[in-house]
């Protein structure tokens, strides 16, 4: 069996021309505010991508740059201004935030309306609770490259590696409410190899570079992988070891090109949402 490839950038493509359609059919035009605090080189590059990817799409973007010495009450005006923005559809306080400040604490700032990151724990509630809420961008776009694979989620059995709230949580959530059988496995998960040949569907999101290897897949399994490690000679590789994974998988995602490009495609479908729902 030679696995399919799960073409990320080219379902990503179609989602965002699916959101500049749907915004250009609005009445005003849903706007995403970015918030980035310091000059960390790569939150920068995150920061203009997503604000590049918005105005493609046809929403209004905003990033906010602020000083590495922001205190945690000046972010936190911030955040309150733009919740009181009535034009702010979608708020993202890019992460990490310096040490000074408590980023739990201005994420649960954001009004949930606006949590486009789905962060705030009323969202992740929420979402646990089966709601269908704004949920983040990692586990939504994972769930479209699912259903890209034609994976029949109903009754399935699926394991999640990775226990972080911001993937591997939500995506056990998502899973579950789409009536598959979750095996939320982690660092500790005694036999990982075992939890995984059981499986019709993997999700990796370890940060642990090919840790998933080709005999642990079952024939035919859709096997989506989250990392994206950079390894000796300067090479990307995601937690699953694609090569090895081909020749077993029913599908895969390649890194990069899977769930990467995925997900800034999601914060604008997320920012779409939040408008329509809120307006
Ligand atoms: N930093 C890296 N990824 C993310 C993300 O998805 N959201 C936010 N807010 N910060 C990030």
């Amino acid at each position: 069996m030679t696995a399919r490839i799960l073409d990320g950038r080219a379902l990503a493509a179609a989602l965002r021309a699916d959101v500049a359609a749907r915004a250009a059919s609005l009445a005003y035009r849903p706007k995403l505010a970015v918030v980035l605090v310091g000059d960390n080189p790569a939150s920068a590059v995150y920061v203009s991508a997503k604000d590049r990817a918005a105005r493609e799409a046809r929403l209004d973007a905003q990033t906010i740059r602020l000083p590495a010495e922001t205190t945690q009450a000046a972010l936190t005006d911030v955040v309150g201004a733009l919740n009181a923005d009535p034009h702010v559809d979608g708020i993202l306080v890019q992460l990490p935030l310096p040490p000074h400040v408590e980023s739990r604490a201005v994420l649960e700032a954001i009004d949930p309306a606006k949590d486009v990151d789905g962060f705030h724990p009323i969202n992740a509630g929420r979402l646990a609770d089966g709601q269908d809420v704004l949920t983040p961008c990692t586990p939504r776009a994972v769930m479209k490259l699912l259903a890209a694979a034609g994976a029949a989620l109903s009754g399935a059995r699926a394991v999640v590696i990775g226990r972080s709230a911001i993937v591997g949580r939500p995506v056990a959530g998502l899973l579950t409410a789409a009536h598959a059988t979750v095996t939320l496995a982690h660092s500790r998960t005694l036999d990982l190899a075992h939890e995984c040949r059981r499986a019709g569907i993997v999700v990796a999101a370890t940060g642990r570079p090919e840790m998933v290897r080709g005999d642990w897949v079952a024939p035919g399994a859709v096997v989506i992988d989250v990392g994206i490690n950079r390894v000796a000679g300067g090479r990307l590789v995601g937690d699953v070891a694609y090569d090895e994974c081909l020749g077993h998988a029913g599908a895969i995602t390649p890194v990069p090109g899977g769930v990467g490009p995925m997900t800034i495609a999601c914060l604008l479908e997320n920012t779409l949402l939040a408008a329509e729902r809120r307006r």
